[in-house]
């Protein structure tokens, strides 16, 4: 299993190209399963959950073909991706596919809108939180659908002509369920008004993109999206927007290690309230012409109390990332966890590091200290992982990361990235 080995100390320096996002990719993918015209996206990242999502599509009968990468002056990749699915060959998501990836869970939304079924595996719990699918059945059984569980799957069946529009306001927002209910109701018969409606900008990603198929969608990026149905969507050309999450967690990086980096090709309105956050702790960010300049101090952070919440509010993505540089503050800040229950599996290890947190209930009190020493540690999940790679790098000495599959889930070329800036960070595959 690979690893990641980090020496600790330098400053970034540079350009950090930032990739399509990882969380706006999966579900554009999804959504070529609503047509049988192609869907051409471009900006489409290499990564792990990209490639394992390519995998599941194909066996619904997604034909696809991948353009070769193109590299830019910055270092960065583009990859186009053309998904044809002419007919759906099959409607289940058998659990060996769904429990890998919980985003395959999404197909659900347009086998139904297009084929009348599904049959989906339940996703099952996960290492962040237990992780629930009540607000996907109730959205879609809101439109007319029959939604049964049995075996660990849910079967789901529209009525006779397809789904029906309706007004559904979710009890809780939730990202995965909005992505579903606007592929679901793009086909259905009627209007369908969602009202609690999540406001990520993957979900407004998304919508443009149903849109340019097709759709008649307004109001995405607001808590009431309404949705007229068509009879059939068309194909599109759709560019996935830049990653915010990845770009916070190298600005977040930069913050931490000191250094002048620009983050090329994303955008500061994505992440307008971690950008608050890194700011109060002492960095400089400003947007520069395509993309966003960080400059940090280093020693000179200050603590900062942050509250993870649905979009705008600061992003549970950015969390780990974010307590990996309170660890050096100088003085007390308080994290505290909002979205999901178990998402504190990175405070053992950053207390491997010499960083200084106690946990009580969802919030974590970090108490600054003037220098972390390099230590191996243990990747847990995807965003826990990257926090850990970002302490090493402000950390004395040599940190070894292990199980770094979790990094590759979502984070592209991350030590390229990262070494082209200045830091010492390899992959040690054993
Ligand atoms: C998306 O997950 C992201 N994944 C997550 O990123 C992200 O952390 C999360 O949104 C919140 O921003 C992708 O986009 C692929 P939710 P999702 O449904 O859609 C509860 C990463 O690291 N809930 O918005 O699965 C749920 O348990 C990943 O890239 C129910 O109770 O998240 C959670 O507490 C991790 N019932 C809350 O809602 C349901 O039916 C928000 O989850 C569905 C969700």
């Amino acid at each position: 299993m690979d690893r990641i080995r980090i020496v600790g100390g330098n400053a970034l320096n540079g350009i950090i190209p930032i990739s399509g996002a990882k969380n706006a990719a999966l579900p554009l993918m999804i959504a070529s399963l609503l047509t049988s015209d192609t869907l051409t996206l471009e900006n489409v990242p290499h990564l792990a959950d990209v490639e394992g999502l390519i995998r599941i599509l194909g066996n619904h009968g997604v034909d696809i073909a991948v353009n070769g990468r193109r590299e830019h002056q910055d270092g960065s990749y583009s990859r186009t991706i053309h998904f044809t699915c002419r007919t759906v060959a099959d409607t289940t998501a058998p659990y060996e596919l769904v429990s890998k990836m919980r985003a395959s869970f999404w197909v659900i939304g347009p086998l139904l809108a297009r084929e009348g079924q599904a049959r989906v595996s339940l996703p099952g719990g996960c290492a962040i939180g237990t992780r629930p699918v009540d607000l996907f059945i109730e959205g879609l059984a809101a439109l007319g659908a029959e939604m049964e569980i049995d075996g660990g799957y849910i079967n789901a069946k529209a009525p006779k002509g397809g789904l029906i529009g309706a007004r559904y306001t979710f009890p809780k927002v939730s990202v995965g369920a909005t992505h579903v209910m606007l592929m679901a109701a793009s086909l259905a018969r009627g209007t369908t008004v969602i009202g609690n409606a999540a406001r990520e900008p993957e979900v407004v990603d998304l919508a443009n993109c149903l849109i340019a198929m097709g759709a008649k969608i307004s109001g995405a990026g607001t808590s009431t999206i309404t949705i007229e149905g068509v009879p059939s969507l068309s194909g599109a050309r759709h560019r996935v927007l830049p990653d915010r999450i990845e770009t916070g967690t190298y600005a977040m990086a930069v913050a931490m290690t000191g250094g002048d980096v620009t983050l090329s090709g994303t955008d500061i309105t994505l992440l307008d309230t971690a950008i608050e956050a890194i700011r109060r702790a002492g960095a400089e960010v400003s947007a520069v012409d395509g993309g966003i300049r960080v400059i940090g101090h280093g020693d000179q952070i200050r603590p900062v109390d942050i509250v993870t919440e649905p979009f705008p509010g600061f992003p549970t993505d950015l969390q780990a990332q974010f307590m990996g540089l309170m660890t050096r503050a100088n003085g007390v800040s308080h994290v505290t966890e909002t979205i999901f229950e178990n998402r504190f599996m990175h405070v053992q290890e950053l207390a491997r590091l010499g960083a200084k947190i106690t946990l009580s209930g969802q919030t974590a009190r970090i108490e600054g200290v003037s220098r972390l020493r390099g230590a191996p540690v243990m990747a847990t999940d995807l965003r826990a992982s990257v926090s850990l790679v970002i302490a090493g790098l402000a950390a004395e000495g040599e940190t070894m990361v292990s199980r770094v599959y979790h990094l590759d889930r979502g984070f592209e070329r991350l030590e390229e990235k990262l070494t082209r800036c200045g830091a010492i960070v390899e992959r040690i595959s054993d």
